[in-house]
């Protein structure tokens, strides 16, 4: 059969479709040690959700840059949309995530004998994530100087600067959800390692209950206890019962 009489979806070159060509199946596909290399069935799960996370983590990467250069430009509303991606692709891999929880304590102990001095810490993605960090917050606060805002006069008048508004409440997504991962991350280490381990990395398990604390963006959340100050200042101004700051709401 000639190639112009094929469908686009079955043209084949060197015995691969169309499909496999543009998407490198058999790289990808060999990217996963095959099955009699495997320490364990599950090591597959174990792959997948690792390399998962390292290609989400690639695309985020990529959102986050795409929101700092807009920032920078004054395009608010493509900044937003590019934090919404990279917030929602956190959705995707703390779902991935889940799959490990699959496999049980006694054989994930098994898998880990493979991984060396090999630590998660080592996240191509992770890493680039929290140095890109900064380098975004330093694009949003030059937005906030060119709007002539400040980030506690934002958040007391929203509709002052909409857009620039929904950019810091996509920011305050983004931290959350990555402390999400923080945090589903550490149940997960612990329901296979327990409460005392040291990881391959050599890092303790301590410390990882410690990184719960740490922020992208602090200054977003150190807005709201200002926030909550100066309206309770307002309010006790104003007489309003309960505006002392003592109560749990
Ligand atoms: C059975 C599943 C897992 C276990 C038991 C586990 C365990 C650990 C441990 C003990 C550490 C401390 C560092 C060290 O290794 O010494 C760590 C760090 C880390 N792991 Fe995992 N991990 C698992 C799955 C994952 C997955 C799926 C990812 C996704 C890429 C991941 C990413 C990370 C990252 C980014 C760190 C550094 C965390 C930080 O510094 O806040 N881990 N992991």
């Amino acid at each position: 059969m000639s190639s112009t009489t094929q469908s686009p979806h079955t043209s084949r070159q060197r015995g691969q479709t169309m499909y496999e060509r543009y998407l490198r199946t058999d790289d990808l596909l060999a990217l996963q040690k095959p099955s009699e290399e495997r320490l364990h069935p599950d090591e597959l799960t174990f792959q997948i959700v690792h390399q998962t996370f390292e290609l989400w983590w690639k695309m985020t990467l990529e959102q986050l840059r795409l929101a700092m250069a807009e920032l920078g430009g004054g395009g608010y509303g493509d900044a937003v949309r590019a934090l919404r991606r990279a917030v929602s692709a956190q959705g995707v891999v703390a779902q991935a995530m889940r799959q490990l929880e699959f496999v049980a304590p006694t054989d994930f102990l098994v898998i880990r004998t493979g991984l060396g001095d090999g630590s998660g810490a080592d996240s191509p993605g992770f890493r680039a994530i929290l140095r890109a960090a900064p380098d975004l917050w330093d694009a949003f606060e030059g937005a906030l100087a060119r709007e002539k805002t400040t980030l506690v006069d934002l958040y007391a008048s929203p509709q002052a600067h909409p857009a620039l508004y929904d950019c810091a409440e996509q920011l305050t997504d983004f931290d959350e959800t990555f402390h999400l991962f923080r945090a589903a991350h550490l149940k997960l280490a612990q329901r296979n390692l327990g409460l005392q381990a040291t990881g391959t990395g050599g890092t303790p398990m301590e410390m990882l209950v410690r990184t719960l604390g740490d922020l992208l963006f602090p200054a977003l959340w150190e807005a709201r206890d200002q926030l909550l100050a100066q309206v309770q200042q307002q309010q006790g101004n104003a007489g309003v019962p309960g505006a002392s700051g003592h109560g749990n709401s």
